[in-house]
């Protein structure tokens, strides 16, 4: 039996809470970390919950002190990408700043192992139609910047202090927990499948749709959904591999299909059986038209696929919903 403790810093959050669920069923003592910002107490199932901020460095030597930290999950930071265009203080501070307070406390405990919530947003706008890891970086918000700002510093961290850090590039993150028992606790969600169906659930059987205009197969935005628990899968892996491993890596976690805005809207009338009303909406600052992984690195190195379509995706979610 794996007895590791590991901290997850925004354990309360969507991602975290999928994946403190998987690791506690797996075996690890784990820690959940997080100021409730948009994270939830009920989202954290097994092990302990201690709210904090990421940013609070009294707060993080009084728990690094008590706990034998093996390794640390980093989720934490603001996430939406409109909001870092309107408040990008807000993000660079959260995201940056914060981050540099718990790696400089890490450092102080000698904490050496770190995985970390990065995002296909660090790409801006793809040259390729299946984005590989060394894509040119050239992200096209402050919230793209500020992650591949953490990025850069895990780097020099892990050159001049043996920081061994695995950052996991996201792409959509969408789905839900299958077993029924996390559920969706956000007041809102920008991301689109939260949005239908919470739309659906109000009884307004509607959505806009950000952009119609975009040189893609029907004018909207092309993205590549992956379930949140092949996510908690892969950091699962991450984390042994981190563990048995000297070097420090980063992959794209995707599923390498792209699927458009309508598509996930036809997918959603499917799965929840209502017809839904699209308003054509203006498009959002910084969306680039098409985001999609080329994952062929995770698949060779961590040995996992997604196992998740979108159907299950949307089922899965709309399950968290209800
Ligand atoms: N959801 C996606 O599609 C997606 C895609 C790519 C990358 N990511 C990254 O994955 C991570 C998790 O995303 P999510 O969708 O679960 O978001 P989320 O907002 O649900 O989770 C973030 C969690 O961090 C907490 N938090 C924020 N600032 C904090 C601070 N200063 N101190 C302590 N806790 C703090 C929040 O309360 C929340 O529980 C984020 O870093 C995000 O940038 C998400």
């Amino acid at each position: 039996m794996n007895k590791k403790t590991v901290l997850i810093v925004g354990g309360a959050g969507f991602i975290g809470s999928h994946v403190n669920k998987l690791l506690h069923q797996s075996g690890y003592h784990t820690i959940v970390y997080d100021n409730l910002s948009s994270g939830k107490k009920e989202a954290v199932i097994g092990g302990v919950c201690i709210v904090g901020d990421m940013g609070d460095e009294k707060a993080l030597n009084k728990l690094f002190s008590s706990y034998p930290i093996d390794a640390v999950m980093h989720f934490a930071g603001c996430i939406d990408v409109e909001g870092s265009v309107k408040h990008p203080q807000r993000h660079y501070t959260n995201n940056v700043s914060n981050t540099l307070v718990l790696l400089d406390v890490m450092r102080k405990y000698s904490v050496e192992s770190l995985i970390f919530s990065s995002t296909a947003a660090i790409y801006g706008t793809p040259q390729e139609d299946r984005i590989k890891e060394d894509h040119p970086k050239n992200p096209i918000n402050p919230y793209g910047r500020s992650k591949l700002m953490v990025e850069t510093i895990l780097k020099d961290f892990s050159l001049a202090y043996g920081l061994k850090y695995i950052s996991l590039r996201y792409f959509n993150a969408a789905g839900g927990d299958p077993e029924g028992v996390l559920k969706d606790y956000k007041d809102r969600d920008d991301h689109i499948i939260p949005m239908i169906l919470r739309n659906i659930r109000a009884g307004k059987e509607e959505i806009t749709v950000f952009g119609t205009d975009y040189l893609s197969r029907d004018g909207t935005c092309v993205r590549d959904y992956i379930h949140v628990m092949d996510l908690a899968e892969a950091h699962l892996i991450a984390l042994k591999k981190l563990f048995n491993e000297e070097r420090s890596k980063v992959y794209n976690l995707g599923t390498g299909k792209g699927i458009t805005v309508r598509e996930v809207i036809e997918a959603t009338e499917k799965v929840t059986g209502k017809k839904i009303s699209v308003i054509n909406g203006k498009r959002r600052t910084g969306d680039p038209v098409c985001l999609v992984a080329d994952g062929s690195l995770a698949e060779k190195e961590l040995d996992w696929r997604p196992k998740y379509f979108l159907e299950e995706m949307i089922n899965d979610a709309w399950k968290a919903l209800n």
